[in-house]
């Protein structure tokens, strides 16, 4: 892969990334595209990284379909996309273990507070794969907008020649945040899932003349209606220092965060406030 990408870059193409673990959909394709826009070839990386899974059980049923993904990604563009999928030994040989970060404290927040080692297991994978595709532009969705900001941090820690490049949540007709994890939804979970940006919708609104506190409460009070959801948390919180607001600030710019079980399904979602 290193040799082919430099190969290109020597004749003056320009290559993007999207790095993902495959279980592909259209939130990564349009990752893809807007790659595609901007770069001579697009590699995609797909390969589920043990070291960021913090529950055995999530790792093993994470959703595996190598052959759909190429197919899927044949239909947007087929000499200008390469598909790199390496196997755990490849890129971890025998010691699968993550490198220990600090990302100035955005590692603490929310995803990292309540999965135990996920930046590091992200962090680690991610400068690896950096090290072997050496991309010019990388693009990453801002679902995970805690792993877009690390990432961004990372890439100015370690000085890496590239661009992280934050792109919008795709989200399905009702409104659900495109993820791999939704193909695991019950149909009654699937059912009720769009609740979850239902209330950050109402939730926005409400902060535009609550306070945040009570903008939590809110939210807390209507998942307490909706057995087939649980919250795990809801935090708003500044887009710098991921850190929960304590009181307004007009100069700041904030984001609502969202952790839900449908299920055993851990889905993820965010809005921008302001
Ligand atoms: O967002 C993901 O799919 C993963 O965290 C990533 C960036 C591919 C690293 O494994």
């Amino acid at each position: 892969m290193s040799q082919h990408v430099e190969a290109l870059k020597a004749k003056g193409g320009s290559v993007g990334f999207v790095p993902t673990m495959g279980a592909l959909h259209n939130g990564h394709l349009s990752l893809v595209e807007k790659g595609l826009s901007e770069n001579s070839i697009v590699v995609v990386s797909i390969f589920v990284n043990p070291t960021q899974f913090d529950n055995q059980d999530d790792l093993i049923k994470y959703p595996r379909t190598l052959d759909a993904d190429v197919s899927l990604l044949k239909t947007i563009g087929d000499t200008t996309i390469l598909v790199y999928a390496p196997t755990v030994e490849d890129i971890y040989n025998d010691n699968i273990t993550s490198q220990a970060f600090t990302f100035g404290g955005l590692e603490h927040e929310m995803e990292g507070a309540f999965r135990d080692g996920h930046f590091d297991g992200v962090g680690t994978i991610v400068k690896r794969l950096f090290e072997i595709v050496r991309p010019g532009k990388a693009y990453f969705g801002e679902k995970d907008f805690q792993q877009l900001q690390i990432i961004k941090k990372m890439v100015e820690l370690y000085k890496m020649p590239l661009e992280v490049i934050g792109c919008p949540i795709y989200r399905a007709e009702d409104g659900l945040a495109m993820s791999s994890r939704n193909t695991r939804l019950t149909s009654e979970h699937r059912a009720v899932a769009p609740f979850i940006y239902k209330t950050l919708k109402t939730a926005k609104i409400k902060f535009g003349t609550k306070s945040a506190k009570d903008v939590s409460e809110w939210v807390e009070k209507q998942f307490k209606k909706q057995p087939l959801l649980e919250l795990e948390y809801f935090i708003i919180a500044d887009i710098e220092t991921l850190k929960p607001i304590k009181r307004k600030s007009t100069k700041k710019t904030y984001r609502a965060f969202i952790a839900v079980y449908a299920g055993d399904i851990r889905l993820i979602d965010n809005i921008a406030l302001n």
